[in-house]
């Protein structure tokens, strides 16, 4: 018995090495996908046509010949966490063929809506440094570890950083490309008699460009801060203004505002919704469409998806002194700003569309 417990002890503790273990190496997930991305494998394989022998995907890399084997190490890691799938398996490593999954499918650098972009932006120095920064933030009293590592706030950085600027922009510009498609074909009926909708913090315009194709009768308005709209070109039913949600946002029947709200704290949220509340109320009764996290933690589901929004939450956190919100959360917010009745509708993946009325 006493041998039992003792063993029960000991494959306790060897269990919780292994958790902890992989909690510290969870980084050497992150930097072997970002190590895949800029090899440009995906790509690679997905070109090849067909299951690609690793002989083949070794010789189409730009490595140096010493490290030739690391490539099978890289692969196996990778296809240990999803990425890859691989058949023809032997002896020899060399004949071992992947083949993509739906996860690296993400991952293609053409792809309308490929992940390749955040791999970049979100695994760059610049965004990695403020985590070392993250205890000594909590000590003092910058509003991000972001200010506290670059001195100054992310959107200021962005301002000055044409590159990082156009980086992020075409990192969101990915993400909104598969949202935009699922709420044009999961929602049609919130979009359906809207006369005009303002995207606001729209970025560089995808989501308005495909509302506005997929609603012929909406007057769409992109509207964002002036170096991210500048020099942009509209359609006929589709315009860029530049502005500041914090003073004024245009009349408007509806507006739009996908991954905004998460970036600000309470206060900054109470303001933006109630310029939105002054836009939509010049043009009558209309609506605010918001896209964002609806945090279902407190329900007791663990899974994927509630990663997900925890890893979003803790980011919105470090480098935006912003949060992801639950339900209660928002309903606080919504009401603050003078809003008189919502609608959930979890439809997004780890994200939810919500909408709001005067
Ligand atoms: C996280 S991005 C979301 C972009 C877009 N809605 C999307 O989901 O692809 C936040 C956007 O808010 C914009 N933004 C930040 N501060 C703003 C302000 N004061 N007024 C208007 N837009 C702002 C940023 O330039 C950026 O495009």
């Amino acid at each position: 018995m006493e041998s039992q417990n003792g063993d029960n002890v000991a494959s306790n503790l060897l269990k919780a090495q292994s958790h902890l273990w992989n909690h510290i190496f969870n980084f050497i997930n992150s930097m072997s996908l970002k190590c895949v991305v800029d090899l440009g494998i995906p790509d690679i394989i997905h070109n090849h046509g067909k299951p690609m022998p690793l002989s083949k995907l070794i010789s189409s890399l730009p490595i140096h010949p010493s490290k030739k084997p690391c490539i099978y190490r890289l692969m196996r890691i990778m296809t240990y966490s999803g990425f890859f799938s691989q058949q023809n398996i032997t002896e020899n490593e060399l004949e071992i063929e992947y083949m993509l999954t739906d996860v690296s499918l993400l991952l293609l650098k053409n792809s309308p809506m490929s992940v390749a972009p955040h791999v970049h932006g979100i695994l760059s120095p610049d965004m990695i440094d403020p985590w070392h920064q993250f205890s000594a933030w909590l000590k003092n009293d910058d509003i991000t570890a972001f200010e506290t590592t670059h001195g100054m706030s992310f959107w200021d950085y962005l301002a000055r950083d044409s590159k990082f600027n156009n980086s992020f922009n075409e990192s969101m510009a990915k993400d909104t490309r598969l949202v935009s498609d699922l709420l044009v074909e999961k929602c049609k009926g919130v979009f359906h008699e809207v006369e005009s909708l303002v995207d606001v913090g729209g970025g560089t315009g995808t989501m308005a460009k495909t509302l506005a194709k997929s609603f012929p009768q909406m007057e769409c308005i992109v509207f964002d801060l002036p170096h991210v709209v500048d020099g942009l070109q509209g359609s006929e039913n589709l315009n860029y203004v530049g502005g500041d949600m914090f003073k004024e946002i245009p009349p408007t029947d509806a507006i739009l505002l996908k991954s905004i709200l998460h970036d600000w704290n309470d206060e900054e949220c109470v303001k933006i919704l109630k310029n939105c509340k002054d836009a939509i109320s010049k043009k009558g009764k209309g609506k605010v469409v918001i896209i964002d996290t609806v945090l279902d933690k407190e329900n007791g589901n663990i899974n994927e998806s509630v990663e997900t929004q925890l890893f979003f939450d803790m980011l919105m956190m470090v480098v935006f002194a912003g949060k992801e919100r639950n339900e209660k959360e928002w309903i606080k917010l919504i009401s603050l700003a003078g809003f008189s009745d919502y609608k959930i509708t979890p439809i997004l993946g780890s994200r939810s569309m919500i909408e709001i009325y005067p």
